[in-house]
């Protein structure tokens, strides 16, 4: 094994010194070194205490000081996992985090840089080498490191900038004064600030100001799996927290038809016509996906030691219910402290009675939103989706119907009451 990281490595050191040569990556490199990065399931010892490396010919090389990873995360350091899938109320939920003031640094999927590169690089993305590379990207961000981010940005930062990162303006931290660097004429600022006017990222102040800060959350709609988080939750560096967001699949499902609509043209269509071919593929990925979260959940709720206190279940549907009092649970639950700022973010942006304007809006009154697919959804398609995520539903509490007319007669809950995490 410790041959296989020495190989990784001098290949990374490789890339750095053609770094300081050329002051280019070239894409091709870049891939290779990328594929070289992920045939590793143990890249995660990138992160490892040792700054000198041993180089073929025997010599030491020093690439990075990476001693400041051992640096004890001692203190009240937490961190905090959102996971969820797509339409679930994640970019919601994710601001109660978002929003918590100067102690936090939140960020907004940060792992869609890596999805892309991967799917851009193979036809199908092997979902085990995808993982590996998800959790070591989240570790060294939960440790303030962009390094590893930054061999997936495209197009790659130039000394450590870049103004691609995406959605930058979801994360307060990214916008925050000491992170904001002066507006470079003549440049389009894609992913400016809305707080205020800020030139391309500097990551290296992103890092600076990532490690001054007590709390880290991310949020990510992109791991799949919590099995194939195990070794970041037990990375004694961290002190991780670990929240599965999860809502009615066929609430997810009419939200999804509506947001991604070019991707849903089948089900769309299905809709119409009234009859869905249960045999489809596109039923088995809804199949698949529903299983997916089921068994993260059961292993979550199953309490092995190594996620013992670590994990939390929530339904978005209590969230949108009661917001102030899951988010004070959930804030419990971390140890991170609820603040007024936090408190007040949710006040106002669940009593709001503006609708929902773009498909990523967080301010929409939940409690209404939150049924709103009983009204969108043929009757057909929520039997299809109680047929094959049953077992999902049942262990989530939510209500199967058997009409048309039990669906959408609100006086009729899908919603049991039901109790996770009990401790
Ligand atoms: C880190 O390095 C130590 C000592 O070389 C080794 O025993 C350990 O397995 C490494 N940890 C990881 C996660 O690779
Ligand atoms: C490495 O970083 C640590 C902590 O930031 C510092 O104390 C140490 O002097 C650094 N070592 C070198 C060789 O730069
Ligand atoms: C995915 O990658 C893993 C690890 O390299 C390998 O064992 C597995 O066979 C691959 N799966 C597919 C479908 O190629
Ligand atoms: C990014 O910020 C660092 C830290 O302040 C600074 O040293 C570096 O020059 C900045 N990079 C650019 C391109 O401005
Ligand atoms: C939000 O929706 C709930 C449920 O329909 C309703 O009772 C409440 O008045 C709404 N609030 C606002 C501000 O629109
Ligand atoms: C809606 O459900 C309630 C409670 O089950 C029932 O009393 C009522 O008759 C239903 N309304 C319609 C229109 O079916």
């Amino acid at each position: 094994m410790k041959n296989k990281y020495a190989a990784l490595i001098i290949c990374l050191v490789a890339l750095v010194i053609i770094e300081k040569e050329n002051k280019i990556i070239s894409r091709v490199s870049d891939k290779l070194l990328l594929r070289q990065t992920l045939q590793h399931p143990d890249a995660l010892s990138l992160y490892n205490g040792s700054s000198a490396l041993v180089m073929e010919d025997g010599s030491e090389m020093d690439m990075e000081n990476t001693t400041q990873f051992f640096e004890a995360e001692q203190g009240g350091r937490r961190h905090v996992l959102l996971l969820a899938a797509t339409r679930t109320g994640s970019s919601f939920v994710g601001e109660f985090f978002n929003q918590l003031g100067s102690d936090m640094f939140y960020l907004f999927e940060p792992l869609w840089h890596v999805e892309r590169m991967l799917s851009e690089d193979m036809a199908t993305p092997n979902a085990t080498i995808s993982s590996w590379a998800y959790r070591d990207v989240l570790l060294s961000l939960f440790l303030c490191d962009f390094s590893l981010l930054e061999r997936f940005i495209n197009p790659p930062p130039d000394a450590h900038v870049t103004q691609a990162l995406f959605r930058r303006d979801s994360s307060a931290a990214l916008c925050e004064e000491q992170v904001c660097s002066p507006v470079v004429s003549n440049v389009y600022e894609k992913h400016h600030c809305k707080a205020r006017q800020c030139g391309p990222l500097n990551l290296t102040l992103a890092s600076d100001s990532c490690r001054a800060k007590e709390y880290r959350a991310i949020k990510t709609v992109r791991v799949t799996q919590l099995e194939t988080l195990r070794s970041l939750v037990e990375d004694a560096r961290l002190d991780i927290r670990v929240i599965q967001l999860v809502r009615d699949p066929r609430a997810i499902l009419a939200s999804r038809m509506e947001a991604f609509s070019s991707q849903y043209q089948t089900w769309k269509s299905w809709a119409a016509n009234g009859e869905v071919p249960v045999e489809d593929e596109e039923v088995k990925r809804l199949q698949g996906n529903c299983n997916q979260i089921r068994e993260s959940a059961e292993l979550g709720l199953s309490r092995p030691d190594w996620l013992e206190n670590k994990y939390m279940l929530v339904r978005y549907e209590d969230i949108a219910r009661y917001p102030m009092q899951k988010a004070a649970e959930m804030y419990r639950f971390t140890g991170i402290p609820f603040t007024s700022h936090a408190r007040e973010w949710i006040l106002k942006n669940t009593h709001a009675s503006q609708v929902a304007s773009g498909v990523y809006s967080t301010q929409k009154n939940s409690s209404e939103q939150v049924q709103m697919w009983r009204f969108k959804m043929p009757f057909k398609l929520a039997q299809v989706v109680q047929e094959v995520c049953g077992p999902t539903m049942e262990l989530f509490g939510y209500r199967f119907v058997d009409s048309e007319q039990t669906l959408v007669n609100k006086s009729v809950a899908l919603l049991e009451e039901k109790q996770f995490n009990l401790s």
